[in-house]
């Protein structure tokens, strides 16, 4: 299993993403191929996958199902133009896709990432408003420290200060409910936080000072993931969908981590019973495997544009790649994965002992809170004074020579396995964290 050492005699040459770029060149963390749970380094150590890749590998690595459909497909239609032009297997994910989705969700819009899905879904969401007479709704209403990708229309809704403040002034008409994060009132909650449902009055007050009448949308991430896991407090999501309701807002939910299977259900919509109008999918799609997102919309969004000409095109967006036939094949093989081993609930079975085993690091030194939901969880450290992200950073690097893949955002561990994990590797992780957790400065 152990391979040889990646003969790379340049690093300088790649710009890494989301990556401090000096500090990787000089102590290189590299992997070099991957089965189920695990990792292999490229100096032959195992690493266990704390975080599914990032967010995305929730079948886990090297899948049969996923690689035969990829190896089948290469030889048997590689690429097929995407505008004016189909190819069958973006018709059959679509068709599979509409099942497992909530109800009314009939059609969907392919890209190629979450970005791409989340400014797709803010397009829509306007054009559609537009499309239905209502072309004074043109605000979008995104929430402090959410996160929906890195282009223009995501990090505008998005509320990520470092991920905005270079960039300019970013789409216009965009305002921010309040965040949820309340340590004082929710600290070491399972599951749902008790307090904070009032906080989604918050939209009801930025749609009075903008006029309801101005606004097209409103986006959240069901479970704010990036930011370093904030729950929706119990009764939020459904206030939001009543004040939506009441003022013929759209809601879009940006599942693109809750997404196939990560809390115990297919959506975070089932698992908190609230439907909105927008769905924007991509990572666990294809189980990471090759770049593919996807958006679902409710029936009347999708009517809304079939009218005018039948020759003329109904909505002007769409990428080269958009429901290309080796990403098709690629998210069927998942389907049938996730399908066959039951991947799409198995969350909801391991969450309590997830839970269990997350919440006994309660009192190890510098922790100040821990939250958990489906196979998420989250550790929050309290930051060295003046050394922000520093000590989370420390636990990272631990990590991965203890052979445990962690994700840290500001100074928070965040963890989020392959759905196929087993009790014993729960316990690895944990005993694991444990361990640094004692021995960090
Ligand atoms: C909620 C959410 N939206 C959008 C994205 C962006 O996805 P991508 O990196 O595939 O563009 C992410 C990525 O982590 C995400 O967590």
């Amino acid at each position: 299993m152990a391979s040889a050492p990646v003969r790379t005699n340049n690093l300088e040459a790649f710009w890494m993403p989301f990556t401090a770029n000096r500090q990787f060149k000089q102590a290189p963390r590299m992997f070099v191929s991957a089965d189920r749970m695990h990792y292999t380094t490229s100096d032959g150590r195992q690493v266990l996958d704390g975080t599914a890749g990032l967010w995305c590998c929730n079948a886990g690595h090297n899948r049969p199902k996923i690689v035969e459909a990829i190896r089948q497909q290469a030889g048997e239609l590689d690429y097929a133009p995407a505008f004016q032009m189909g190819h069958p297997k973006a018709f059959e994910l679509a068709s599979r896709l509409t099942q497992i989705t909530p109800e009314g969700f009939d059609h969907v819009f392919f890209t190629n990432s979450g970005s791409e899905s989340v400014d797709t879904a803010l397009k829509i969401a306007i054009a559609y408003q537009r499309a239905k007479g209502q072309g004074s709704r043109f605000r979008l209403i995104g929430r402090e420290r959410g996160y929906h990708g890195v282009n223009f229309g995501g990090i505008s809704v998005g509320g990520i200060v470092t991920n905005r403040k270079m960039f300019g002034t970013l789409l216009t008409g965009v305002d921010h409910m309040r965040h949820t994060h309340d340590l004082d009132r929710n600290a070491y909650t399972v599951g749902e936080p008790e307090h904070g449902a009032e906080l989604a009055d918050d939209l009801l007050r930025i749609a009075t000072l903008h006029d309801p009448s101005t606004i097209a949308a409103v986006i959240v991430e069901p479970v704010a993931g990036s930011t370093g896991v904030l729950v929706p407090p119990k009764g939020y999501l459904k206030k939001l969908r009543e004040i939506c309701d009441q003022h013929g807002i759209l809601l879009i939910f940006d599942e693109v981590i809750t997404g196939y299977g990560r809390l115990g259900t297919p959506f975070a919509a089932d698992y908190f019973g609230v439907t909105p109008d927008i769905m924007v999918t991509a990572k666990g799609l294809t189980n990471g495997v090759i770049p593919m997102g996807a958006v679902f919309v409710k029936k009347d969004i999708y009517d809304a544009f079939m009218t005018g000409p039948e020759h003329l095109i109904e909505f002007f967006h769409g990428y080269t790649y958009s429901g290309n036939p080796i990403a098709s094949a690629a998210a069927l093989g998942t389907l049938d994965t996730y399908q066959e081993e039951g991947l799409l609930t198995r969350a909801a079975e391991l969450a309590p002992y997830w839970a269990d085993a997350l919440h006994s690091l309660k009192g190890l030194p510098h922790v100040i809170d821990l939250r958990s939901i489906g196979l998420i969880g989250a550790i929050e450290l309290e930051p060295i004074a003046g050394l922000p992200t520093k000590r989370a950073f420390s636990a990272f690097l631990k990590a991965y020579d203890a052979g445990l893949l962690i994700r840290t955002t500001g100074d928070i561990i965040a963890l989020s396995p392959p759905l196929i994990i087993e009790k014993s590797q729960i316990d690895f992780i944990f005993d694991t964290l444990k361990d640094i957790l004692t021995s960090l400065d």
